[in-house]
């Protein structure tokens, strides 16, 4: 049996391109920058793809997606978060859409607790007063920042990421309140405070990190009323999808002090950031850095494989299919 084709959008880690190649005849992307729609049309039609493996800054619209040629039959996408696919226009061609559940949710948290860590601990100014040489000497109120213990963890979005968020926090000794369309089992609820309300949930936390998917429903989830719902003092973090931020209201209120800090590993428009941030320095800027581990990649590379093999080499359902 011939093998079959697939597309892959960007360069994958060195273990997952091989294997890619072993299974099947790819079509790469040798400028590991995101492929415009019609580039990946182009690419998709003169090779004959059958699969799609992607990434979440490739923009797969209603549009792209309408004009992939007949052989296209899944698209695999190297993240958790589908916002950068149409899902109904996919369903409607009957292409099948994957992600990769499960295996970036430490990376992710580790992520998250090191913005908040940096944050609450000014990490990102003091970094950039040694390296600018402006460091005078320890002092007894220099660059003082808040302590984690005791304090109460808001997490809003409880899946996988948050869960694990929680394991770490706990053992900085803060409490864990959350936020959810579920509520947990009973046995993990015994150490984890549920909120029915955004009033109560966000008014009773020191740190609030966000774990929401992006998409119309959840943009600019934190806006300036629900800033004003968090103590002053609050610091937030977020490592969902940057569009579920206002950014002109959490830089106000960051300048105001309403917010002591915040740490962001996601942005609306990336790689493009609003400007405001840039000049914010009790604000923490990451690249999208929340799976970007060498075990993590791997794995997300491996499932998006293992989801393209049941399709296009058993004729299978895949093991992770989204919607
Ligand atoms: C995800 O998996 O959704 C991460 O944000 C990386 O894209």
């Amino acid at each position: 049996m011939s093998k079959p084709v697939i597309l892959l959008t960007r360069r994958f880690p060195d273990a997952v391109e091989a294997r890619a190649q072993r299974d099947y005849v790819t079509i790469p992307n040798p400028a590991d920058t995101p492929m415009s729609g019609g580039e990946i049309v182009a690419a998709a039609e003169r090779g004959g793809a059958a699969g799609i493996l992607c990434a979440a800054g490739d923009a797969l619209d209603a549009q792209t997606i309408g004009r992939l040629p007949e052989s296209v039959r899944i698209i695999a996408t190297f993240s958790v978060g589908t916002d950068h696919i149409d899902l109904p226009a996919a369903a409607a061609r009957g292409i099948l859409v994957t992600n990769t559940p499960d295996v970036l949710s430490v990376a992710t948290a580790e992520i998250a607790m090191l913005l908040i860590l940096t944050a609450a601990r000014r990490g990102g100014e003091a970094e950039r007063m040694v390296r600018a040489r402006e460091w005078t000497g320890w002092a007894p109120t220099q660059l003082m920042g808040v302590t984690l213990e005791n304090k109460r963890l808001g997490i809003l979005g409880m899946g996988r990421i948050g869960q694990a968020l929680a394991r770490m926090a706990r053992g900085f000794g803060m409490e864990i309140h959350y936020r959810n369309r579920n509520r947990l089992g009973p046995a993990e609820e015994q150490a984890a405070i549920h909120h029915a309300e955004d009033a109560a949930f966000l008014g009773g936390i020191d740190v609030l990190s966000m774990h929401i998917p992006g998409g119309a429903a959840t943009r600019n989830w934190l806006n300036a009323e629900r800033i004003a719902m968090l103590p002053r003092g609050a610091i937030v973090v977020n490592t969902g999808r940057g569009t579920t931020v206002d950014d002109a209201a959490l830089c106000a209120a960051l300048a105001s002090g309403h917010l002591r800090a915040a740490g962001l590993d996601v942005f609306a428009g990336e790689p493009n950031i609003y400007e405001g941030y840039h000049t914010t320095p009790n604000l923490v800027l990451l690249p999208h850095l929340g799976s970007a581990t060498v075990e993590t990649r791997d794995a997300m590379g491996f499932r998006c494989l293992d989801n393209l093999d049941a399709v296009l080499q058993r004729n299978a359902a895949p093991p992770h299919p989204v919607g």
